[in-house]
C-alpha cells in the first residue's frame, strides 16, 4: 500500500486483525514495483495505490500494479483523487477492481465517487438501507435518498471537462509544468520527477534556508496560494527526510496561465 488514503486501511486492519505492508519509493520518487512484487504473497487481499501522489505529483503505472495484484489473487484498489483534474480515467483500460474519486477535485461538488467491478460488487453484502435500489448494483452502496443537487453539479462538471477536452487540458498543463521546471530558481530544491513525463503538475519543493511555512506565508502575502507541510502524505515525506516541516506544494490546473507561473517563479526568486 502507498498513498494518501492510508489511514482507513490501518483502522480496518486494526478492527479485523489484518496486516498492512507498505511499498517503497525509489530515489526518483516512483513506486518501487520490484518491492511490490517481492511483498505480494498468496495472503495479499488488496493492493491499494494512488494514480498520482498528492504530495509529489508522481504518477503510478496502474495497469502494471493491477497486473501484479491480480497475478497474486489480490484486488487492485485505486485512489484517483489527486490524478482526477489532470487526465482521463479509464477503469476498463487500467483493469482496476475498485476506483475511488472525489468530484470536487475535477471542479465538481463535494461528493464521493466509486467504481467497482460489477461481479465484485455483486459478491459483497453492503449495509444497505431499504430505500437504496438493488439494481443497478451500484445502488446498493448509495444512500436511500440521493444527493440530487450534487449529482446535477457532477454531471455539469463532467460536461465542462468534456467541452474542454482532455487533450487540451493535458497539453496546457504540461506546458505550464515544463515552464515551472525549466525556470525554477536555484534557491529551490524540487522533490519529485524533474520532467513532465510520469507526473502531474504538482510540485513539492523547499527554498534554501527557509522553513516551508515561512515560504508559504511570503507567497500568500503576494496572493499566491500554496500549501506547506505533509498534506497527509506522511510516508513519502518521511522517506524523503522532509518531516516534520514537510515542503511547499504548488500545483497547476488547466485554468492557470503562464503569467501565473511566472508570478510564482518571480516570487520564489525574491524570497
Ligand atoms: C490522493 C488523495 N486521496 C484521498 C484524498 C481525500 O479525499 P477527500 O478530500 O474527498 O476526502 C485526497 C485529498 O486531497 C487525495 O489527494
Amino acid at each position: 500500500m502507498m498513498g494518501t488514503s492510508i489511514a482507513p486501511w490501518l483502522e480496518l486492519a486494526h478492527d479485523l486483525d489484518l496486516s498492512v505492508d507498505f511499498i517503497g519509493i525509489r530515489e526518483d520518487t516512483t513506486l518501487d514495483l520490484d518491492d511490490l512484487e517481492e511483498k505480494l504473497t498468496e495472503r495479499t487481499r488488496v493492493v491499494a495505490f494512488p494514480l498520482a501522489a498528492n504530495a509529489l505529483g508522481t504518477t503510478t503505472d496502474a495497469a502494471r500494479i493491477t497486473e501484479l495484484a491480480h497475478a497474486a489473487g489480490a484486488l487492485a484498489w485505486a485512489d484517483a483523487v489527486h490524478y482526477a483534474p489532470h487526465g482521463p480515467i479509464d477503469v476498463a483500460a487500467l483493469g482496476v477492481d475498485v476506483l475511488l474519486c472525489s468530484p470536487y477535485k475535477f471542479f465538481g461538488p463535494h461528493l464521493g465517487l466509486a467504481f467497482g467491478r460489477e461481479e465484485l460488487l455483486r459478491s459483497w453484502r453492503p449495509y444497505k438501507v431499504r430505500p437504496a435500489a438493488e439494481e443497478p448494483v451500484g445502488g446498493r452502496f448509495e444512500t436511500g435518498t440521493l444527493a440530487h443537487e450534487l449529482l446535477a453539479g457532477f454531471v455539469a462538471a463532467v460536461d465542462y471537462l468534456d467541452a474542454l477536452g482532455w487533450e487540451a487540458v493535458q497539453a496546457h498543463e504540461r506546458a505550464l509544468g515544463q515552464r515551472f521546471l525549466d525556470r525554477a530558481p536555484d534557491n529551490c530544491t524540487l522533490y519529485g520527477l524533474e520532467t513532465m513525463s510520469g507526473r502531474v503538475p504538482t510540485f513539492a519543493f523547499r527554498a534554501e534556508g527557509m522553513a516551508p511555512r515561512e515560504v508559504a506565508e511570503q507567497l500568500a502575502a503576494r496572493e499566491i496560494a500554496v500549501w506547506d507541510g505533509d498534506y497527509y502524505a506522511v510516508e513519502p515525506m518521511t522517506r524523503l527526510g522532509l518531516q516534520p516541516d514537510g515542503a511547499v506544494r504548488a500545483g497547476f490546473v488547466h485554468y492557470n496561465t503562464f503569467e501565473e507561473v511566472d508570478r510564482l517563479l518571480a516570487a520564489l526568486a525574491d524570497l
